[in-house]
């Protein structure tokens, strides 16, 4: 069973309830409540941050639409076996990043630490096999791995997914490895792509082998932790950042020279193709990804940057999974790759190219509606709705009374026109719009109300109102 370290206990038995019915309640001291806190590792995304998500999300979804890919959501909690089997069992991520718990019915479920193994899940159960191949899907969410909260590391984490399941093409990978790219390009962040190939489960097992007896040889250097992962996952040592696996590392045997012909040539071809767009690329022989269903390239994309944390930590990454589909089920031979960026680290950058205004900003509105009186606000309200539906940014203050507070935050919400409502509008019919620069006022009549402010928007300048 996986996560025996994991971040699920058992909840605390509730305290028996000794009164009985008749007992007084105990007299309450007024104490006052502790503010809760986020979730360690978790944070909340606020408001003066949406911004740069919005634009993160837009970029995720328009190059899915230019480079055709549908949109999938799968659920959030999955069967434990779908990770245990998908990601692996060896790995960090499932041995002890995991969120799982029991239910009361004994089925063991996990919050998803990733998204491939779940949409291959989904292609495998609604026969997408059965679509012309290969078969695009793209998604974006959270995603839950109980890590150790870091700079850059959260526990819960937001990424936007491609995968390309049913063909086995290297061009497929050249060209996820070019959507990456230019995701990030796109937000302004330029990046590099590291790049390797894992070849085939076979090449890989013989180069397991030869890793292993590179390390046994030099185990007395080795920590206890490191000892146990040549045991379990001799690969995960490639990427340790521990100084003296990097020393070693230097020397020990690189997967390239126990590719296969096939996986060779592959690798030769995603690489020229990347050539021919001119995308940036460097070759890192030790690039072996934290998950165990990849085969042939593999890749990660980092910011170009002198600055030691942010060229370190990986932007997104990918790579191919032709024995995933089968591995969970699916029919046998069915290529796949696919990518994932970290939408928490590409914000962050967005953030830090492009700071936030330190004053906090009110969303910006065409027009304000100000009201005096029970009766005016009674007509704004009415009159909020027609501007709502006629889609022209409106803004009010309606638990307001004050004319002048209510004309402060016209302005700083920026509104051009303000309409004001009193007692006499209502009586007569009318409204006055008030141009909030010019400082001049004109009487409409409430029912052309929209139609003017509709009139003066599209001039860009003020129109003659009709007057009654
Ligand atoms: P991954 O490398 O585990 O791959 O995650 C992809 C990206 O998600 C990372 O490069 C990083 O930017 C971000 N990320 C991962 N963990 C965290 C974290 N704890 N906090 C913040 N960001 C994080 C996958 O998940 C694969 N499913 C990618 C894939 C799709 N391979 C084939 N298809």
């Amino acid at each position: 069973m996986p996560n025996k370290k994991g971040p699920f206990k058992k909840p605390a038995p509730k305290p028996a309830v000794t009164e009985s019915a008749s007992t007084p309640a105990p007299a309450t001291t007024k104490k006052s409540a502790q503010p809760l806190q986020v979730v360690r590792g978790m944070r909340d995304l606020l408001p003066m941050d949406q911004a740069y998500w919005k634009q993160t999300n837009a970029m995720a979804e328009n190059l899915a639409a230019a480079y055709g890919y549908e949109r999938i959501d799968t659920p959030i909690v999955e069967d434990t076996s779908l990770f245990v089997r998908g990601v692996g069992r060896a790995t960090d991520i499932v041995e002890k990043e995991l969120y799982s718990w029991e239910t009361a019915g004994g089925e063991s479920l996990s919050l998803r630490p990733e998204g491939t193994a779940s949409v291959v899940r989904s292609y495998i159960q609604h026969g997408m096999l059965n679509l012309p191949q290969p078969v695009r899907l793209w998604y974006t969410g959270p995603m839950f791995r109980h890590d150790r909260p870091q700079s850059g590391r959260f526990r819960q984490f937001y990424q936007a997914g491609y995968e390309v399941i049913g063909d086995a093409d290297p061009v497929i990978d050249a060209q996820l490895i070019i959507l990456g790219w230019n995701f990030l390009k796109g937000l302004g962040i330029e990046t590099t792509v590291r790049i390797n190939s894992l070849g085939t489960p076979e090449c890989r097992t013989n180069y397991k082998n030869a890793l292993v007896a590179y390390f046994r040889s030099k185990k007395a250097k080795l920590s206890e932790e490191d000892k146990k992962r040549l045991l379990k996952n001799p690969l995960r040592l490639l990427d340790s950042k521990d100084p003296v696996i990097l020393e070693l590392k230097a020397e020990a045997p690189q997967i390239v020279d126990w590719l296969d012909e096939e996986s060779k040539t592959h690798f030769m071809r995603v690489l020229e193709f990347l050539d021919e767009v001119g995308v940036p690329y460097q070759l890192d022989p030790y690039l072996v990804r934290g998950l165990d269903y990849y085969t042939k390239t593999v890749f990660e994309w980092y910011a170009n940057s002198d600055d030691q944390e942010l060229s370190q930590s990986a932007l997104g990454g990918g790579g191919r999974y032709d024995g995933l589909v089968e591995s969970l089920g699916g029919r046998a031979a069915t290529p796949a790759a696919g990518m994932s960026l970290g939408l928490d680290r590409i914000v962050s950058r967005l953030k830090e190219k492009n700071p936030p205004p330190q004053d906090h900003r009110m969303p910006h509105v065409d027009v304000f509606l100000a009201q005096l009186g029970e009766m005016g606000r009674k007509r704004s309200l009415a009159l909020y709705e027609e501007f709502r539906e006629a889609g022209i940014p409106v803004g009010e203050a309606f638990s307001k009374a004050n004319i002048k507070a209510q004309m402060e935050i016209a302005n700083k919400r920026g509104a051009k026109w303000a309409i004001v409502i009193g007692q006499k509008e209502v009586l007569d019919g009318t409204v006055q719009i008030r141009d909030m620069d010019a400082g001049s006022q004109e009487i409409v009549d409430v029912k052309k109300a929209v139609h003017e402010i509709k009139k003066k928007l599209a001039n860009g300048v003020d129109t003659p109102a009709a007057t009654v």
